[in-house]
């Protein structure tokens, strides 16, 4: 199969994947925006009446101008007297009134659209808050499926095409509905007659609307989908340069993006001509009504039943509503857009949390999800009471897989670890330590079995035994853990160090200890270079440090944790051999007293740990002191490494 085909065979996955929505918004949709728009309720109903309000004082002009005119004419003739009110009005009594309508019509409405603008503004950014809040929360297993730049989508080009209209335009657009309304009433009071003219015209877009509005929808979300991948595959791409360049597959890269970004492209060019055609479909209804317009309007001043300044306002009325209609069906256009952009939003606002996560009780929205009460922060601020201890772990028939449809990583692992233990978990690659230490954290669901720390299990929703149960949070306070992949942000050097910054956390002077102990810098450097470093502004990923520098930071950041159970998986992989001798001595050393699992591919750091956990396929192979199970473990899966003093 040719690389172009196997490209657009995954695009169309990756579209199918994507969720597709039905064309009508559910009551969660609506029920989103009403929460994001609560707070200022009786703000945006205030702004509403000045709105139109204001837009009824400047239209209302043109029903001034058609009695002014009346009061020209001469019985007989096709004229009317104006209505009492205006009896005895000079010129300039008019030309007052005209003045004073429209100041008064456009200070409301300016009033009206910048009030209405921030307000929006305020109220769609909480959506973006509250989705972010309950992303962040999502089960593991989301993220697994679903590519970055998908997530990445949600965030950039929806939440766009939400803010763009409802942080501005929509002010614009709920302009229009006014002047539909408006004009109706003054066109009403200028001579019912043209009522129905008004209603034809109307009518008539709203058919070519609606006639249209299958097929603008579908157009527009298939945008959305074909928009994605692109991105998806951009993102992609951008992290894996080096690897992409190192190969010299460039041109797999840039051939796949053009093929991902031709159907997109494809799709718009398919739109707009849709667009296109609406809009001259909307145009010729409206030279329709028009005319017909204008032949009874002609009769009617004939027979005497309008007079000259009604038609007048009739037409004016009439002319103005091409424009607007046209212009209030395009924008409803873009309304739908952002009201998409509100469902996708939506859609990962009311996912299921991770079992036994929390909202922060600042989150507003209603969503049915379960929320921390305030205190519980302050309780959660240092976990591991009693510095320096170890605490218990008793894994009992444990089974995870990490999905429905795959194979089970883990079965029936047992195993009871003492406090201020060391053990060493060893296996081929694949055999599942990582997946354990998942479990351990309850970073994805167990199938079956009990895990415990410190006596404690975590609260994911299933009944713990009284006394048992520590919340989500609380639990995973028990534990630190280096990665196998060491996670770094963008920020400062001393951001990085103490994620918990939020919640009280270490002052420089621990963190520079905390560096030094893993002699990140040399043994001679000052507390000042030091004290330089904690500046150091990492990127993204850490990109900027090397592989062995990150770990360095992790397990000074596993420091500064002080937790009673310390996890390292493969934490000293990508140092030198030096280094991973001090660190693996470091370690001992550091967490003396504390429950230390360790994931090594290393003898060095496996010989002298307490015990040794031989995994193999998710099943315990062996367990026992080093003497006994490495033998039969072999040297040949595990590498010497040398060392010489310095
Ligand atoms: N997020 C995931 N989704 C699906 N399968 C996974 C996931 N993570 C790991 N696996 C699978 O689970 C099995 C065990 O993986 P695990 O990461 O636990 O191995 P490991 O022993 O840590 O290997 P290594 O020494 O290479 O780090 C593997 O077959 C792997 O493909
Ligand atoms: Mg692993």
């Amino acid at each position: 199969m040719s690389d172009e085909r196997r490209s657009s065979r995954a695009a169309r996955r990756f579209n199918d994947a994507e969720t597709r929505f039905q064309g009508v918004y559910s009551r969660s949709v609506l029920n989103t925006l009403f929460q994001a728009y609560q707070p200022a309720m009786a703000r945006t109903l205030f702004l509403l009446f000045v709105g139109i309000v204001g837009r009824i004082a400047l239209l209302a002009n043109t029903n001034v101008m058609g009695y002014w005119v009346d009061t020209f004419c001469r019985a007989p003739s096709p004229c009317k007297a104006p209505p009492s009110l205006f009896s005895g009005f000079a010129t300039a009594d008019f030309l007052w009134l005209l003045g004073a309508l429209t100041a008064l019509g456009f200070v409301l409405v300016m009033w009206f659209r910048v009030g209405i603008s921030r307000l929006s503004a305020d109220s769609v950014s909480r959506v973006y808050d509250e989705t972010t809040l309950r992303t962040s929360r999502l089960p593991m297993g989301f993220f697994d499926r679903n590519p970055a730049g998908r997530v990445m989508t949600r965030f950039s080009s929806d939440y766009n095409n939400v803010f763009r209209v409802f942080g501005g335009p929509l002010a614009e657009f709920v302009m229009l509905v006014f002047d539909l309304l408006a004009m109706t009433i003054l066109i009403a009071v200028a001579s019912p007659w043209f009522v129905p003219f008004w209603f034809l015209l109307a009518g008539l877009n709203y058919g070519v609307y609606r006639w249209n509005l299958p097929v603008l929808r579908a157009e527009r979300r298939e945008m959305a989908l074909r928009r994605s991948p692109g991105i998806a595959h951009f993102a992609e791409s951008a992290q894996g340069m080096g690897t992409i360049r190192a190969f010299g597959r460039q041109a797999n890269f840039t051939d796949r993006f053009a093929l991902l970004n031709d159907s997109y492209l494809e799709q718009r060019f398919r739109a707009l001509g849709i667009f296109v055609r609406f809009s001259l479909e909307l145009y010729a209804v409206t030279a329709v009504a028009f005319l017909a317009t204008g032949l009874a309007g002609a009769a009617l001043v004939r027979e005497g039943w309008v007079s000259l300044g009604g038609l007048g306002v009739a037409f004016a009325y009439l002319g103005l509503s091409t424009t607007i209609l046209q212009a209030f069906f395009e924008w409803l256009g873009q309304f739908e857009e952002a009201m998409t952009g509100v469902e996708r939003m939506n859609e990962y606002l009311r996912l299921p949390i991770e079992p036994g996560a929390r909202l922060p009780a600042t989150a507003r929205f209603r969503t049915g999800h379960p929320i921390e009460d305030a205190g519980a922060i302050a309780r959660s601020a240092r976990v591991g009471d009693g510095a320096g201890q170890g605490a218990s772990i008793e894994i009992r028939d444990l089974w995870m897989r990490y999905r429905e449809d795959l194979p089970q990583v883990l079965q029936g692992i047992d195993l009871q670890v003492n406090p201020g233990e060391r053990l060493a978990v060893v296996g081929r690659t694949g055999s599942g330590k990582t997946s354990l230490v998942q479990a351990l954290f309850r970073l994805y669901p167990i199938e079956r079995g009990l895990v415990r720390v410190a006596g404690m299990e975590a609260d994911v929703g299933q009944a713990a035994p009284e006394g048992r149960a520590l919340s989500l949070e609380k639990y995973r306070g028990l534990l630190a853990y280096i990665t196998q992949e060491p996670a770094m942000f963008l920020g400062s050097l001393r951001e990085n160090l103490r994620p918990w910054a939020l919640r009280g956390g270490a002052t420089d002077r621990e963190l520079i200890q905390a560096l030094r102990r893993v002699q990140f810098l040399r043994p001679t450097a000052t507390d000042a270079e030091y004290a330089h470093w904690l500046e150091y502004a990492v990127e993204e990923r850490g990109r900027n440090l090397s592989a062995g520098e990150k770990q360095l930071v992790c397990m000074a950041r596993c420091l500064l944790q002080d937790a009673p159970v310390v996890v390292l998986d493969e934490a000293t992989s990508a140092v030198d051999p030096r280094s991973e001798e001090i660190l693996t001595r470091a370690t001992e050393e550091f967490f003396i007293g504390k429950t230390q699992i360790v994931i090594a591919h290393r003898l060095s750091t496996v010989r002298s740990c307490d015990r040794v956990l031989w995994l193999e396929d998710g099943k315990i192979r062996r367990l026992g002191p080093p003497p006994e199970v490495l033998p039969e473990f072999g040297s040949v899966e595990l590498v010497e490494v040398p060392f010489r003093k310095p």
